[in-house]
């Protein structure tokens, strides 16, 4: 059983929280700004969410950032958020340190320029050791491109010699994903009032608890992520069994 099955479902703080921070360009266009004005707003939001998850006690943060689709954007505003990626890598990486926070990032990053590769690798490698919040980044990341790179990295074993295709199951799988040294994400939100995934976590959303707002991600706060968590506790996690089992085992 994957481990976030056996996390009990009483526990009212979810372990790993995923976010799809969506809403940034309406947030602006209601105030008559420019889109990149709502994502520097966003990064304020972003700010304030590590921070009441660290608070919390949530042990994994999972932020949709940059989507593989997002390179569809005008060019002027895929070059603004890529400068803004670089400002916060600079502002914010030594903070995170300070607080504990260890830094991930995962998706294509080879598609970003050396220079941000360089601060990504800079910024994991100073944070690899803490263990007070996980916080991982998905830039130009997407749920297709994740299992579609695990199916290619099991078939050039078996194309190895290394393992026959009989034995691949959904754990050999698994181990190759983004995060497959993670539990799944327990709660996922996605602010901006849209319901879908738009490619995020595809695999490893399988068993999570879905909550959406219609809050647009630079309004979302602490409050904020508390009603999340409020739902989230308010919920049975069955993972497939009746809700008599559920009660039965202790862990509703
Ligand atoms: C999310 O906000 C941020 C990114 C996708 C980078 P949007 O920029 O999608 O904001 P809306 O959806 O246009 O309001
Ligand atoms: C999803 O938001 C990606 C991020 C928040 C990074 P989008 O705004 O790109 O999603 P769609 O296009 O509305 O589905
Ligand atoms: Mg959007």
């Amino acid at each position: 059983m994957a481990k976030a099955d056996t996390h009990s479902t009483s526990c009212k703080i979810p372990r790993h929280v995923a976010i799809i921070m969506d809403g940034n360009g309406r947030w602006a266009r209601k105030r008559h700004l420019p889109r990149v004005a709502g994502h520097r707003m966003g990064l304020e939001a972003v700010r304030k969410t590590i921070q009441a998850c660290v608070e919390q006690g949530v042990e994994i943060l999972t932020l949709f950032a940059f989507s593989s689709e997002n390179w569809r954007r005008p060019a002027e505003e895929v070059g603004l958020l890529m400068k803004l990626f670089i400002t916060a890598l600079d502002s914010e990486v030594k903070k995170l340190h300070r607080n504990g926070v260890c830094l991930r990032v995962i998706g294509e990053l080879s598609a970003f320029t050396p220079e941000l590769q360089q601060r990504i690798t800079a910024a994991e490698i100073l944070t690899a050791g803490n263990s007070t919040l996980t916080l991982n980044i998905a830039a130009n990341y997407g749920g297709r491109w994740d299992i579609t790179r695990a199916a290619r990295a099991l078939a050039a074993q078996v194309e190895r010699g290394e393992l026959r295709s009989a034995e691949i199951d959904e754990e050999l799988l698994r181990r190759q994903l983004s995060l497959a040294d993670l539990p799944d994400p327990d709660l996922f939100i996605r602010t901006g009032g849209e319901q879908r995934i738009s490619n995020f976590l595809l695999w490893q959303l399988a068993y999570t608890e879905f909550y959406f707002t219609d809050l647009l991600w630079p309004a979302f706060d602490a409050v904020a992520l508390q009603q999340a968590f409020d739902s989230f506790g308010s919920r049975q996690r069955r993972f497939g069994r009746t809700s008599e089992q559920v009660e039965e085992a202790g862990d509703a």
